[in-house]
This record gives structure tokens, sequence and C-alpha cells, in this order.
């Protein structure tokens, strides 16, 4: 065998660098747990339909319970551990814009069924779980069913502090979204078809209070990249100093279903945040608004393929980072 110069030898240094750290999400696969717990996606499947069989809460607070995992920390299931009296963890943080219980209620009761059998008792990760039960209510709701890649582990942190920053407001224009996205490895294209979440569950009136009352400052004035009869409605719903705890449909049309409605209303300037309407509003937003406005497969297959981009990110698979947590909302 010839000697390998130090060329060669660096060039071997490096290869073996990368493949060390490469993203770990290369070692997410579909069916990860087709040994170890074979019925893990019925068993989450059927837990999931239950809890949307008594109430439709279900399906908004489990989707947004995923997105705000991932981006603060990556899809570890940091965001369902609880606070301590020596942490103040993830879903305490003044940013946690009101995760809804029935979402973290929603990946407890699957992660009971699922070790409820014997063969899968703290095999499956509270990460995973979370990834099947944002699928599984996205069909539930009406739109697409999909493959998602496991072999997740949990993190071992979970801190307030480190929320700050990591998720996108309501006031955020396309540059600040598309900078946010980017950070986690995810793009413009992937931003808009996510960002079509809000098809589906409420919003309380102070997130867009500053968009009917005293725009800008000026009072009695309406943002005017919003529909000025869609305005007065919302006015209608959220009086000025309305109680904080009301919370309206953020689809006016269509709140049940995931769908593409999304797009048409931003096409006639109802979105209901500034993030919203800015993809409807830039013309470097608009073609893929109007896209999906007009094809809802087109923007189911986008949807897919930027929930799958989403669930890789930050992930987790060697045991130096994460294990399986036996309670949802404990280290172990
Ligand atoms: C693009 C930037 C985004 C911004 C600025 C944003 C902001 C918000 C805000 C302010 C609310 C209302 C919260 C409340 O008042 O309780 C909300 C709700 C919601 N968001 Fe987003 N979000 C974004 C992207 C996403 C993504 C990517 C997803 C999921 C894939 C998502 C899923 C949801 C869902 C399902 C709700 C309804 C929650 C419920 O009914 O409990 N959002 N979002
Ligand atoms: C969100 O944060 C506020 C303020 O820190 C806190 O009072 C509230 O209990 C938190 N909500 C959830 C669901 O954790
Ligand atoms: C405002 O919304 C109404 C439907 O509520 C629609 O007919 C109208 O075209 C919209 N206006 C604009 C400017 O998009």
């Amino acid at each position: 065998m010839a000697k390998l110069n130090f060329d060669q030898l660096l060039l071997v240094a490096i290869s073996i660098t990368c493949l060390l750290i490469q993203p770990s999400s290369a070692q997410l696969r579909q069916n990860y747990y087709s040994k170890i717990c074979p019925n893990v996606e019925s068993i989450v499947r059927n837990a999931v339909t239950q809890k949307f069989q008594q109430t439709i809460v279900t399906v908004p607070g489990t989707l947004r319970l995923f997105f705000h995992d991932c981006f603060v920390n990556g899809c570890d299931a940091s965001v369902m551990v609880a606070s301590t009296a020596n942490n103040n963890a993830e879903k305490d943080s003044s940013d946690n814009l009101s995760l809804a219980g029935d979402g973290f209620d929603t990946v407890i009761k699957a992660k009971a069924a699922v070790d409820a059998v014997a063969q899968c008792r703290n095999k499956v990760s509270c990460a995973d779980i979370l990834t099947m039960a944002a699928r599984d209510v996205i069909s539930l709701a009406g739109g697409p069913s999909f493959v998602v890649e496991l072999g997740r582990l949990d993190g071992l942190v979970s801190t307030a502090a480190s929320v700050n920053g990591k998720l996108p407001q309501p006031n955020f224009n396309l540059n600040q979204l598309n900078s946010l996205f980017a950070a986690n490895g995810l793009s413009q294209t992937d931003m808009i078809a996510l960002s079509a979440a809000h098809t589906l569950g409420f919003s309380h009136c102070n997130r867009f209070a500053n968009r009917i009352y005293d725009f800008g400052g000026r009072k009695g004035a309406i943002d005017p990249s919003l529909n000025q009869t869609y305005a007065k409605q919302l006015q209608g719903m959220c009086p000025r100093n309305v109680d904080p705890n009301i919370a309206i449909n953020m689809d006016p049309i269509t709140p049940r279903t995931f769908d593409n409605l999304y797009f048409s209303n931003l096409q006639q300037r109802m979105g209901l945040f500034t993030s919203d309407q800015s993809l409807a509003d830039d013309s470097r937003s608009r073609p893929t608004v109007d896209t999906w406005a007009a094809n809802s497969n087109a923007f189911n297959n986008a949807f897919i393929a930027a929930m799958t981009r989403l669930g890789r990110v930050g992930v987790k698979t060697s045991t130096a980072l994460g294990n399986i947590r036996r309670d949802c909302s404990v280290f172990n």
C-alpha cells in the first residue's frame, strides 16, 4: 500500500472530522422504531385521535408546540419540561406566547399509551412522539398525510432564557422572517409553507391590536395593509381593552380545516399578523402565495417537505446530548 503524504493525511483527517460534525439529522430515518416498538405510529395516532375527539384545540395546540420545540434548542421536547425550584424552563419563558395546554396534554397521553405496551416502555422519545402527533393532527384537520423521520433523543437542557430571540414575532417583516428561518436551515419557501399553519387555531387580541387601533401611534388609524372590512370585523371581536384572555380564529373562513385558504386570505389582505400579510405584500414572496392559493397539491407537497426539514432542526441522536425521558415534563 502506498504511503500517504502529509496532504493526503490532512485530507483523511478533514474527512473524518466532517463525518463527526455532520448534522446528526442524517441519522433520523423513517420506520426507526420498526423493531423497537413496531406499532408506535398507530398507538400514537389512536391516542391523538381520542384527544382530538375531546377537543379540536388539540390540533393547533400540538402543531404550534412542535414548531416552538424545534426553534428553541432543536426538536428535542425541551419545550415539554416543567420548571422546578432551580430551573425556569422554556415553557415558562415570558416569550412562551401562551402555548395551549392541550398540545402538552396530547403528547403526555400519547406517551402513556406507548408506555402501556411492555415492549415500548421508555423506548420512544418524547421528541418523536411530538413529531408524530404534529403530523397526525394535520391529517385529522383535513390536511395531507405523510411519513415522518424518527430517532430523536430528548434534550437534557431547557431554560426560559434560551427562548429569547429564537421565535418569530407577529410584527416581523419578510427579511426578519427569512433570517430567523435561515438560522434554522429553512428557506423562504419553507417559511411560507409553514406559516400556513395559521390556517388553524387562535390568536389573542393583543397580538395584533396595534394593527386595528392607533396604528403607528396615529389615533384611530388602521394598518393600511389590512383589508378594511376585515379590520372592522376584528375590531368587533376585539374591542379596545378587551379581556386579555379573549382569542379569535386566525383563519376567518375555515378555522378548523387545514387548507390553502390561508393564501387566498392573504390575497384579500386578510392576514392576521404583519408576518402573515408581508408574505403577500412583498414581491419576493408574492409569487409563491399566488401559486399555492391556486394549487392545493403544490402547497401540500411544499408543506410536507418543510415539516420534514423543520423536524431535523437541532436534533440530538448522541447519548452525550440526549436520552429518552420517562416523563416528558421531567428530566430523568
Ligand atoms: C412565521 C412566523 C410566525 C409567527 C410570527 C407566528 C406567531 C404566532 C402568534 C403570535 C400566534 C398567536 C398566539 C396566541 O395569541 O396565543 C400564533 C399561533 C399559532 N401558530 Fe404561529 N407563528 C409563526 C409561524 C408558525 C409556524 C411555522 C407554525 C407551525 C408550523 C405555527 C403554528 C401556529 C399555530 C397552530 C397557532 C395557533 C395556536 C393555538 O390555537 O393554540 N406558527 N403564531
Ligand atoms: C407563560 O409565561 C407567563 C409569564 O412568564 C407565565 O405566567 C405563564 O404561566 C406561562 N404560560 C405557560 C403555558 O407556561
Ligand atoms: C376585502 O375582503 C373582502 C371580503 O371580505 C373582499 O371582497 C375584498 O376584495 C377585500 N379587499 C381587498 C382590497 O382585498
